[in-house]
């Protein structure tokens, strides 16, 4: 009798190689007309647009100006008629925040805030220098300081003279930069340089 059961029983192989051709023999499951490898190249295809799509939207973010021209951040143009003469004081532009003074050795771009905490400092004529009402800092007019307790030198922003196709731009100090035969002046107020710390 017990020879007689095994013969009846089929091998477990056997049954798991029948249970592989059944699957294989099955259709692909389909949604509503869609094969599951089909729905899936869709998600696969549709994340790579997505990526595409972000990368690109982030390539023209960064490539794109951020400020405008007259506005703070941005470039501002002063033509060459409107500059101060050499010597007389310094002129305060609001909006771009920078006082514009043309020293003996050419013409610079002041940042208009207090190397000390930040206040707006004015021109004081009758003393020809520089004066924060917070503090007392002062500095002469090429933003050099003179006392207080501002840590170092007025900042400044790039500048470039323009003299008709020529063009210099200022140094990465910052010096003045000279404006004979300038007809134009541009001031890079998205770009400040750091004061000279003092002794
Ligand atoms: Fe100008 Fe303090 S903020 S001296």
């Amino acid at each position: 009798m017990a020879t007689t059961t095994a013969a009846n029983t089929p091998p477990k192989a056997t049954a798991r190689t029948a249970a592989a051709d059944a699957s294989a023999a099955t259709p692909e499951v389909q949604v509503k007309g869609v094969t599951r490898r089909e729905f899936l190249y869709y998600i696969w295809g549709a994340s790579i647009a997505l990526l595409l799509a972000e990368t690109g939207g982030a390539i023209i973010w960064y490539a794109l100006p951020r400020f405008r021209e007259g506005e703070f951040g941005g470039v501002f143009t002063v033509g060459a008629d409107t500059l101060p003469p050499a010597g007389s004081p310094p002129v305060l532009n609001p909006v771009g925040k920078y006082w514009l003074s043309n020293t003996d050795k050419g013409v610079l771009a002041l940042s208009a805030v207090c190397t000390h905490l930040g206040c707006l400092f004015k021109w004081v004529d009758v003393n020809g220098r520089f004066e924060c009402p917070c503090h007392g800092s002062k500095f002469q007019a090429n933003g050099t300081y003179i006392e207080g307790p501002a840590p170092r030198n007025l900042d400044r922003f790039e500048l470039t003279v323009v003299a008709g196709a020529t063009s210099t731009v200022s140094d990465a100090a910052g010096d003045p930069v000279p404006a004979d035969g300038a007809t134009s002046i541009l001031i890079n107020t998205g770009k400040k340089i750091k004061g000279a710390t003092h002794a």
